[in-house]
């Protein structure tokens, strides 16, 4: 457990570029592994998270290296996965738990998921109920948490399921149940989340067709499939840019360029709600890279006001609000948040990890049901953690990041507990930050 004091910093400057997004690098690897041939990716985040799915599929049977700055991976066809000998181990990552899930309960192997202690206390019924549906057998622990036995469909039948929460998860779980299941397996999405599942595997050949009702999303994915390998080039994590557009509209004097980071319209919510409360953020070269739009983000020092954020643009930055959280604090006013109920459920509770985060550090947080209530200093800086004080990041990797972010703008510092969670998502994470406050 490295624990680690970020201090006050000077301005942020420079042009650089984050790692690769963290959702597409899942899906690059999964479905390059039931491609029958060979797949490249570029680009890929070598974060744990991502080295778990690797893991996972090379048990099943895919070959998966790493040659020059290119990864390769010899799918072995839809259909084709060999029964793990070894439990599966997640580690932190519930994208490799629910999407892997998914991809395996309609082949006819039984699959044990074990994870760290953060993953283990996860909810899992709202993947085990939809598969279970698809013809997979799933004993779980009790709550429907990791460790978990799955004995995979070995006549699953195609279902048409509706999210009953917004969670790009759980629609990619019964997506990718739904590529090895005879006829059409559809999705009905009442509101729409990231979408990168979706256009990946129309990259593949796969037959998917996505329409749109009334704001309700319908996907249909037609089973059997077989996916073409593909070269795939992954832009930069929005939600590990997000760490560096908010330093760098907090900190004063900043001006820094974020090369190549990712701008899905289902993951841009930050950037607009950042924009909304008077951040200074300009888009420039947008364009599109392997199917995903893309673009360099100037960000400069603004002066902030708190907004009341409208709880539709929750799934569009569902892993920024902790961060955001920190802008707020430092906003002229006060910051309202709502809906914000799935923040209770991810890598850590992160309505109350962040309002105890925060409160250490010297900010006014109310916490609600629902979201945060946070009354910001009007660009003052925080006054930090007391000596001998550290904040519990709780295995949360973007607790960890958010809190190094309101170091940087507090007077004595911010000491968390451990840094270590950080290399789940963000492995270049403290040298990067090393090079923008030089
Ligand atoms: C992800 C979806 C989101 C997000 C997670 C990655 C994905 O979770 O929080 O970090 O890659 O599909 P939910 O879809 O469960 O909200």
């Amino acid at each position: 457990m490295p624990a680690h004091t970020f201090h006050p910093s000077g301005p942020l400057g420079g042009t650089f570029q984050v790692p690769g997004d963290k959702s597409i690098s899942h899906r690059a690897i999964m479905f390059g592994a039931l491609a029958v041939g060979e797949t490249r990716v570029s680009g890929l985040l070598e974060g744990e998270d991502v080295m778990a799915t690797a893991a996972a599929m090379r048990a099943m049977g895919a070959q998966i290296e790493k040659t020059g700055a290119e990864w390769r991976i010899h799918g072995v066809g839809i259909g084709s996965l060999l029964e793990p000998k070894a439990a599966l181990d997640m580690g932190n990552s519930g994208t490799s738990t629910r999407l892997l899930m998914g991809l395996t309960a309609s082949h006819a192997i039984t699959a044990t998921f074990i994870g760290d202690a953060s993953l283990s206390r996860r909810p899992m019924g709202r993947v085990i109920e939809p598969l279970s549906q698809m013809g997979a057998q799933i004993e779980a622990s009790s709550g429907g948490t990791l460790p978990l036995l799955q004995r995979g469909a070995a006549t699953p039948v195609p279902i048409t399921y509706r999210l009953p929460v917004a969670s790009a998860q759980v629609k990619s779980a019964v997506l990718l149940a739904g590529l090895n299941t005879p006829g059409i397996t559809t999705v009905i999405e009442p509101v729409p989340t990231r979408d990168h599942t979706e256009r990946m595997l129309a990259g593949f050949g796969a037959r998917l067709e996505v329409t749109q009702e009334a704001g309700t999303r319908i996907i249909r994915i037609h089973g059997e499939a077989e996916l073409r390998p593909q070269h795939v080039i992954v832009p930069g994590d929005p939600s590990s840019a997000a760490f560096f557009i908010v330093a760098a509209l907090l900190v004063p004097g900043s001006d820094l360029v974020i090369e190549n980071v990712g701008i899905n319209p289902t993951r841009a919510g930050l950037i607009a709600v950042l924009q909304a409360m008077g951040g200074d953020i300009t888009l420039l070269n947008n364009r599109e890279v392997g199917g995903e739009p893309v673009a360099d983000l100037r960000v400069r020092h603004s002066a902030l006001t708190g907004i009341a954020i409208d709880p539709a643009v929750a799934p569009a930055m569902i892993d920024e609000f902790p961060v955001l959280f920190v802008a707020a604090a430092l906003a002229q006013g006060t910051t309202t948040t709502t809906g914000l109920d799935e923040l209770r459920v991810k890598e850590s509770d992160r309505l109350a990890t962040m309002a105890a985060a925060l409160t250490l550090a010297g900010a006014r947080v109310e916490e609600h049901e629902d979201g945060l209530t946070i009354h910001g200093t009007g660009g003052d800086p925080l006054p930090g953690t007391p000596p001998g004080a550290e904040v519990a990041t709780r295995l949360d990797h973007r607790i960890a990041m958010s809190m190094a972010i309101a170091g940087l703008v507090s007077r004595n510092g911010v000491q968390i507990d451990d840094t270590a969670p950080i290399a789940t998502s963000f492995p270049t994470f403290l040298a990067l930050l090393a090079e923008a406050t030089r």
